[in-house]
């Protein structure tokens, strides 16, 4: 979508201070998201001559989630944050828990997405071209079914594995970011860290596989990270209970185990819903 006023700067690769500027910088409204599920607000932030655009979501503005404790969504978004960071792919824009006009949320950089990069198509056939990966058959009307595929992208390789981590709830079309430098976000991640098997995506492509040795060495590090005592289980301590920090090891901890990308169990729609 694009953004209600448009103000510089856009959002590329973020600046090394951004979580400074959005945790410390005034936060101006400057209109709503209405496609949201949650109050979703479009601001600008700035701080020492800086600005950039931001996504603020106030807690109070949350949907209650069956499946979800109240109030939790902004707090496991800042976790994801967290996680992305610790794996060093940066793939979750910086996000931060911040105080606003609406009392308490997360506050996230706004992401200028390039709308020409194509990662998901349907086709027809029974197999991907090179290049894709087939995530299954859709209906697309008329009786007819078409192959959902998603691009065989490194960038979004990795998201599949942070996924899993994060065990994400919600990997939709609309939650990918690609820019224009050819960076790759993935947002909206407030359906994350339960401590049930959740995940629900369309990243599906590499189910089975094994995982990349750069994935494996990052699963690694994660694992030392989340010790008890480790730098990523204390940052996570604050934002997510102490089960659903035991949980996210053990995730790791299954990962490296099989050395592959997870497989739909069949207990629960593994697709989203819509899928974009
Ligand atoms: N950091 C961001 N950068 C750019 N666009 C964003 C960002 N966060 C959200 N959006 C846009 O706002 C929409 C709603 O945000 P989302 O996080 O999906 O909210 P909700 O939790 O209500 O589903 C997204 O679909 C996307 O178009
Ligand atoms: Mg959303």
């Amino acid at each position: 979508m694009s953004a209600p006023e448009r103000i510089p700067p856009r959002s590329v690769t973020p600046p090394p201070d951004a979580d400074e500027l959005l945790a410390r910088g005034e936060l101006t409204v400057r209109g709503r998201i209405r496609e949201a599920s949650n109050a979703a607000l479009y601001c600008t932030v700035s701080h020492d001559g800086r600005d950039a655009a931001c996504i603020y979501k106030p807690v109070a503005g949350e949907r209650p989630l069956w499946d979800f404790p109240d109030g939790t969504l902004a707090q496991r978004e800042v976790a994801a944050y967290e996680v992305s960071e610790a794996t060093g792919w940066g793939l979750v824009p910086p996000t931060v828990l911040r105080d606003g006009p609406y009392g308490e949320g997360m506050c996230q950089l706004w992401v200028e997405a390039a709308p020409e990069a194509e990662l998901l198509a349907l086709v027809d056939g029974e197999e991907p071209e090179p290049g894709w990966k087939a995530i299954g058959f859709a209906e697309v009307g008329e009786g007819r079914t078409a192959l959902l595929v998603h691009a065989d992208d490194e960038r979004l390789r990795r998201l599949a594995v942070l996924d899993a981590v994060l065990n994400n709830a919600d990997r939709k079309g609309g939650h990918l970011l690609p820019t224009g430098e050819g960076r790759l976000y993935g947002i909206d991640h407030g359906v994350t860290f339960n401590v049930e098997n959740k995940l629900r995506t369309l990243l599906w492509g590499w189910a089975g596989e094994t995982l990349t040795r750069e994935a494996v060495d990052v699963l690694e590090g994660l694992r030392k990270d989340l010790e008890e005592g480790g730098v990523l289980a204390a940052r996570l301590q604050p934002l997510i209970t102490g089960a659903e920090i035991d949980a996210t090891r053990a995730r790791v901890g299954a990962l490296l185990a099989s050395g592959k990308h997870p497989e739909p169990s069949g207990e629960w729609p593994a697709i989203p819903w819509p899928p974009v």
